[in-house]
Formats: C-alpha cells, structure tokens, sequence
C-alpha cells in the first residue's frame, strides 16, 4: 500500500486475466451453490475448491512473484487461504502493486521483500526473519526466481557465446540463490519446530532434456532437479522437497525482445519462426496457461499430496512426447 492509498494495477496483456479470474473465483466461493457447476479440470475448478486443498491459514514465500509465473502462483496459493510473501528483486512499487492485487481479489494478507536472492552480500536470513515476524509463520516455499541468458558453446559468429559473465549470472540466480533462501527458509522451519514444511522448486524441461542455445540455463535448472532429490533425502518427509518443471509458458517477463533475439539467433531462425515454434512438439498443441502451472504448485503445496516428495513433476502439456 503507498502513503497514498492503493495503487493502481496495470497488467501486463500476458497475465491480464488473473484479476478478472481472481474476482470471478472470489466470488463464486461466496456463491457456493455455484461452486459445483464450473466445468471439472479446468483451472478454475481446482481454484474454487480450497477446503479440498485445506492450505487456509498458511504462509507462503514465492520467490519471483512480481511477475509471471510467481505472481500466478502467488494469486493462486492466495486464493487457497495462504498468506503469501512475495520476494522480488523488483522495485518496491512493482511488489507492491502485486500485493494489492492479491489482498484486493482474495482479502488474504500478502507482503513484499524487495532482495536480491543472487546478491553478494547474502540477505536473506534477515529477510525471511522479517517475513516470519510479519506473517506469522512460514510453512511453504516457491524457489520461482529464475533468469535466462541463451548463448551457444561455440559461437562462430561471435554474437552469443556461454561468457564467464553469462555463467556467473544465470548460475547465481538460479542455483546459489535457490541455495540461499531454502537455507535460510529451512533453517527458520527447524527453529520454529514448523511440521508438514514444504519446499517448492520451479526447474524447467530444459534441466532433463537439455535445450539449444541454452545449455547454461538447462545446466542450472539441472542443478535444481539435483537438490531436490538431495534435499529431500536429507529431510526425509520432515519437509517435502518437490520441483515443477513447466515446458513453454504462455509470455512471461522471461520472453524479453532481447531473450527472442538471441534464442533464434542460438536456433538459426528468425524471432517470427522461434514464436511460431513454441507450441509445436507439444501434444495439448498450446503453451501453458501460468494459472494450468500455478494450480499444480497448490495442490503439491497441500495435504493432498502428503505422499509425494522428492520429485520433479512434469507439466508441459506432453511436450517431446509427439
Ligand atoms: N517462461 C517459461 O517458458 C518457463 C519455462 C520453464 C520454466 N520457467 C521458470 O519459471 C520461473 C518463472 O519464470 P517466468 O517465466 O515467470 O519469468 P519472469 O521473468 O516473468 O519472472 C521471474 C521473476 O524472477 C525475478 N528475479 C530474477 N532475478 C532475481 C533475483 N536475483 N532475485 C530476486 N528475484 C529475481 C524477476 O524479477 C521476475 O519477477 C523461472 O524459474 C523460469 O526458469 C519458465
């Protein structure tokens, strides 16, 4: 909230339907005699049914929700009742504007932490100190935050090739800066004595399968296969430690001009034939809808899923199985 009153939300065309949804679901809950008639397996159904989920009252941290894919799952964990802390290394009004929209379509209680999971000076122990005091408790972790630099091995061209600087980037976020906040999550679930913990983390299809022209970000999103599985057996069921691995996302602020640029110059295409390119090699024939991912993160977040740990989940719509 700023000094003066709510800010506006302006969303981007990409995510626009989460207000409208978040609304529509609010109040269908309201209604709960309508609850029953939207369509079974759509995102919105599984949305509706929160005492299924039974994830009222708890406390989430995602990180990377002010955009994408982690304001989707943030929506959405909000929606089921959870209090959500958004950490982002967004400016405070973008977080903020996130915030209001989460606490004005559901009326769940959110926060944002503006940090830098990758910085050189490790904040965030205190930052997860100040979402603990402020939230209550924490119980759930979205690892989200991620970054993608495309550049090939070998570039003859000389335009885009893996750099020290490119390593060092993409590695810091999305493997030392997972590292950091579970350390720093798990250490406060420890201390607080928190059972039926949960730590969520976003890989890709890329971490298992590989990608052209983005073997760094395939790299570090393997890494985060690989410390969910570690992880998970150092726990041992004391915290369920899973990952998601979406394939293609509808557009996210991860599809940057400058993103598209190098993934087809990496491809030897054009930006018009990689756009045309997303959905193919998909067996649902779409990219996926941010709401189809963030509805999985809910339902692994919960009780519902008290068996399953350790594991990274598919969902990518049956992408590479054409
Ligand atoms: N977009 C896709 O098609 C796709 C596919 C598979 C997996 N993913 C994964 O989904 C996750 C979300 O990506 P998205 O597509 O929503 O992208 P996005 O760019 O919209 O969201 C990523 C968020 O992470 C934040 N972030 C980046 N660096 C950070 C840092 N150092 N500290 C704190 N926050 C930081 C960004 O500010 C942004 O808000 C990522 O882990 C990504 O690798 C995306």
């Amino acid at each position: 909230m700023s000094k003066d009153g709510p800010i506006p939300i302006r969303m981007p065309a990409a995510v626009s339907l989460l207000p409208a949804r978040a609304a529509a679901l609010h109040s269908a809950r309201r209604r709960s005699s309508s609850r029953h008639s939207q369509p079974v397996g759509t995102p919105e159904a599984h949305s509706s049914n929160s005492s299924w989920l039974r994830l009222n009252g708890k406390v989430a941290v995602v990180t990377g929700g002010a955009s994408g894919l982690g304001r989707a799952i943030s929506l959405e964990l909000a929606l089921q009742g959870v209090r959500v802390a958004v950490l982002d290394v967004q400016p405070e009004d973008q977080g903020l504007q996130v915030v209001n929209m989460v606490t004005s379509s559901t009326g769940q209680h959110a926060m944002y932490a503006q940090v830098d999971i990758a910085a050189r000076e490790n904040t965030l122990p205190e930052t997860i100190g100040r979402v603990a005091s402020t939230l209550g408790r924490i119980d759930v972790l979205v690892n989200n935050a991620g970054i993608n630099v495309p550049a090939l091995l070998v570039d003859e061209g000389g335009k885009h090739e893996v750099s020290d600087s490119v390593l060092d980037r993409v590695l810091a976020v999305n493997v030392k800066g997972v590292f950091r906040v579970t350390q720093a999550v798990v250490r406060h679930m420890l201390e607080c004595g928190t059972t039926g913990g949960v730590v969520i983390n976003i890989a890709s299809e890329a971490g298992s399968q590989g990608s052209a022209g983005q073997s760094v970000y395939a790299a570090s999103k393997g890494a985060v296969y690989a410390m969910t599985h570690s992880w998970a057996k150092e726990f041992k069921g004391s915290i369920r430690v899973m990952g998601v691995s979406p394939g293609v996302l509808e557009a996210t602020g991860l599809r940057t001009p400058a993103y598209e640029e190098a993934l087809a110059y990496t491809r030897g295409q054009t930006v018009q034939q990689l756009r045309e390119s997303y959905a193919k090699g998909i067996l649902l024939g779409r990219e996926a809808r941010l709401g189809e991912v963030a509805s999985v993160v809910a339902f692994l977040a919960s009780h519902r899923a008290s068996y399953i740990d350790g594991t990274v989940l598919n969902v990518t719509g049956g992408k590479s199985w054409l």
